[in-house]
């Protein structure tokens, strides 16, 4: 595991877009892993920065997201392909068509689940995937379980995610209770991962979800186990 201690988002933003650029330049056909949520929108700015001076091709790229929720149309503004389009996919040369999110208005939810697993593996798996990390420490929407779910599948949104991301909706009344979210094992078969953590708040998570035991009570305890792990984080206290 790689441990890099950023000095303010700025900085975390920038060394994040670094490593994501660098591994698009050496595979410019790699398939990029992406995440939703605050975290990676400084990110998203610099590779649209970096895009748009030519420094980073992304026109050879496919990339797969973590999740959406289940109910909301990509014309949705709480949607998270509507996220990805307007906070990146709309402002650098991506081919559209190899963007991929789940989609949640699919009529068979277990269908679309089953769908985006076999499209994961069609498409040779996750070469780097992008994570940030939840206040109960979800990654994707994996929340605290008694079991790692393995592959993509329909989640009910825990009580404390609902509250975290009611910032973005008028009325928490209209977060979606579901989503859908990738399995912690296609996260775990990336060949690498990159998990930015940008709040003070999340420091203890953090610490545990490193250091603490590997357990589906904190889904992202799980990442010690991945052999290509970098973490990026900001925060007052160094780990
Ligand atoms: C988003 C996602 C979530 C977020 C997490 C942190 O696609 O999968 O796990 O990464 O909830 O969200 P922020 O960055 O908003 O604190």
């Amino acid at each position: 595991m790689k441990l890099i201690y950023a000095k303010d988002y700025n900085d975390l933003s920038r060394k994040a877009a670094n490593i994501l650029s660098a591994q698009v330049i050496l595979h410019p056909r790699a398939v990029l892993g992406l995440a939703t949520g605050s975290s990676p929108i400084g990110t998203y700015k610099q590779l649209i920065e970096w895009n748009k001076k030519q420094d980073v091709d992304f026109s050879k790229v496919t990339t797969v997201n973590l999740d959406e929720y289940v109910g909301l149309d990509p014309s949705n503004e709480q949607s998270y392909r509507y996220f990805m389009d307007n906070n990146f996919f709309n402002h650098i040369n991506i081919n559209k068509a190899n963007t991929n999110v789940p989609n949640g208005m699919a009529v068979d939810i277990e269908e679309e689940c089953k769908r985006y697993d076999a499209l994961i593996n069609s498409i040779g798996g996750i070469d780097m995937q992008l994570l940030g990390i939840g206040n109960n420490g979800h990654i994707a929407f994996n929340e605290p379980d008694e079991a790692f779910e393995k592959t993509t599948h329909k989640v009910s949104l825990k009580p404390e995610t609902i509250e975290a991301n009611k910032r973005f909706f008028n009325n928490i009344s209209d977060v979606p209770i579901f989503a859908i979210t990738m399995g912690i094992k296609s996260i775990m078969q990336a060949r690498s991962i990159v998990l930015i953590v940008n709040s003070n708040d999340k420091y203890d998570i953090l610490k545990q979800s490193l250091f603490g035991p590997v357990t589906p009570s904190v889904p992202a305890s799980i990442l010690q186990m991945h052999s290509n792990l970098t973490v990026i984080y900001c925060c007052d206290k160094e780990l």
